[in-house]
Order: structure tokens, then sequence, then C-alpha cells
């Protein structure tokens, strides 16, 4: 018996390998963002029905005086965010902070040096006299860099409910690992969407003009640019479900009819039945027993929270434990 070895060029190959040739198939939305997935996203921020950023943006806006309060620090701090994306929201806290007169520095960390120069530009031109240092790199990468050359306190941030995207075990390590970077005085102020009506969560994902489904459905485009394949992406249904008891939601591709596909890169042909699915992302939605055990079996408890005035959204600060 001979076997096909086939040395991966990236971990996207590996990524779509397996999860094409698992049952059930998969693929992870976090290859749902080249550039044509940004653009997406951006649209998919601007929808009414996808309340999470106007909910965010609510909250930062409205108790900015009560977040930046925890901020401050006897000696400044340096504001470390995750996956900055266009800042919108943070420039809100960024603005009021600089008008203050508060001591801080912004240091956003993205793994694309094309989108920290565009924030830096964007963040200078529009607040003057901001300190801004972008961290190229991976977030634990730089975590680990900064624990040991920064003295004074750190806020590390992460807004937009990306956390939603990890099943608990996964949210829990990610958790675990932003706290190795944390010292005593330290604090992480983090943004987790709430569970709410059912309906209001299904339309959230389920747009009628159908952007949330080219968003799901770009990681076939992906596919199909990157590694040379044949999806044939309109034979393809974007599909959302949300389960208020475990408060997950989910999404799918599922294949019209029975077709074959082939992706080049990996020579790997792919047979999907009539309704057989790719099960692409989570969005897990919280409340506040399930953020403080998340917390708890990181290592960190909650401070404080802060919510939206429809009760949709919150932000949560933690510490150490
Ligand atoms: C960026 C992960 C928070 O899950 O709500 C938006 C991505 N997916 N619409 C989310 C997304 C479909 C978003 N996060």
């Amino acid at each position: 018996m001979t076997t096909k070895t086939i040395t991966f060029t990236s971990t996207f190959a590996k990524d779509v390998t397996q999860g094409l040739t698992s049952f059930p198939k998969t693929l992870s939305s976090k290859y749902f963002y080249d550039k044509k997935g940004d653009a997406l996203f951006q649209d998919i921020m601007a929808m009414p029905t996808y309340y999470l950023t106007n909910s965010e943006h609510e909250i930062i806006s409205s108790q900015k005086e009560a977040i930046s309060n925890y901020f401050k620090g006897s000696n400044g701090f340096d504001l470390i965010e995750l996956g900055a994306g266009d800042g919108k929201k943070t420039k809100v806290l960024l603005n009021y902070l600089t008008q203050e007169n508060i001591d801080f520095t912004y240091l956003p960390i993205d793994i694309s040096q094309n989108v920290l120069d565009g924030l830096k530009k964007s963040v200078e031109e529009e607040i003057p006299g901001i300190d801004i240092k972008p961290q190229q790199g991976t977030y634990f990468e730089v975590l680990d860099d900064l624990v040991h050359y920064n003295t004074r306190k750190k806020v590390i941030m992460v807004l937009g409910s990306n956390i939603g995207n990890l099943l608990h075990p996964m949210a829990i390590e990610f958790l675990a690992n932003i706290r190795k970077g944390m010292n005593a005085n330290d604090l992480l102020f983090m943004g987790f969407d709430q569970k709410k009506n059912p309906q209001t969560i299904l339309d959230a994902y389920n747009d009628k003009e159908g952007i949330t489904a080219a968003f799901n459905k770009n990681v076939l485009h992906r596919i199909n640019h990157e590694m040379d394949a044949n999806f044939d992406v309109d034979q393809f249904l974007h599909w959302e479900v949300y389960d208020p008891e475990t408060g997950t939601a989910k999404s799918y591709l599922v294949s019209k009819k029975e077709q074959q596909v082939y992706i080049n890169a990996l020579e790997l042909e792919v047979n999907f039945k009539a309704w057989e699915t790719i099960h692409t992302e989570i969005s897990q939605k919280y409340d506040d027993a399930i953020v403080s055990w998340l917390a708890s079996e990181a290592g960190l408890q909650i401070v404080d929270q802060f919510i939206d005035s429809k009760g949709y959204y919150k932000n949560y600060l933690f510490e150490k434990k």
C-alpha cells in the first residue's frame, strides 16, 4: 500500500486538507479574512442588524470616563490591543484619553504590517500628539515580548467579541495565555456578546442582502484562488443556526447538490453528497455565569462590567485572581 505524502506549504493548506477530509467537514473562520474578507467584514459591521458594533460603540462612548478611570496608572499605562481592525471604536477611547491628558502609549498588535501602517496613519491624523507603537506579530509572540521589557501598568484590550469564535476550552486557553502576560496590577478589557432573543441573533448572521453569506463563502473563493480549486460557490448555501440553550451560533456552507471539487495544489478531490455541510464558524453568546466561569478557569476574575442600553453586549474588566 502506498500513501501519498504532501509537504504542506502553509497551515492554511494543512487545515483545508484536514477539514475537508473529516466527517463532518469543517473549514475555520480564521480563513475568512483576506483582502476581500476584510472588506466584507467592514460591510457586516455597517449593517444595522449586526448590532454588536453599535452596542460596543455605545458602551465605549457613553462610559469612557468610568472605563478610563480603571485604566489610569500612577506611572501611566500601556494600552495593548489585540486585533485592532480599523480602530473605529478604539479611537473613541483614544480620543478621550488624549483629551484628558492621561499618560498612555497605544500598542496595537496585528499580524499584518499593512493593517498596522494604515491604523498608525489614521490614528496620528485624527488624534494629534498620541503615542502609538504598533507591534507586528502574533498576539502571543508580542505579549511575550512585552511582559519582559515593560514595567508600567498594562491594559490589554480585545474588542468585538472576537473570543466568540472559540469553543470554551480554546477560549480558556486564550484567556490563560493573555494572563501569562499580566502582572498583579494589570487589566484585561474584553467584549462579550450576550445571550438575547434568538431571532435578533439569527438576523445578525443571516442578513437579507447576503453580505454574511458572501463573507462565509469567501473561504471557498480563497481556496479557489490560492490553491487552484474549482468550487462552484453558487452551489453552496449559507446556513445559520442558533442554540439558545448553549448560546452557540453556528455557520455552515451546505452543498445544494451532489458535487465534486478538485483542489490542485493539494492534489485533493473532495466529494459532497447533496445537502452535506461544511461547518465554518461559531459565534458564541455569553451570560455572566459563563464569562465568570471562563475567567476563573483561566485564573482571572471580573473587576467590573459595562453594558449597552439594549442589554445586548457587555465589556468586562478582568484582573489576575
Ligand atoms: C469578528 C468573530 C466577532 O462572530 O460575530 C460576523 C465575525 N461572522 N458575521 C462574529 C462574523 C459573521 C464576528 N467576529
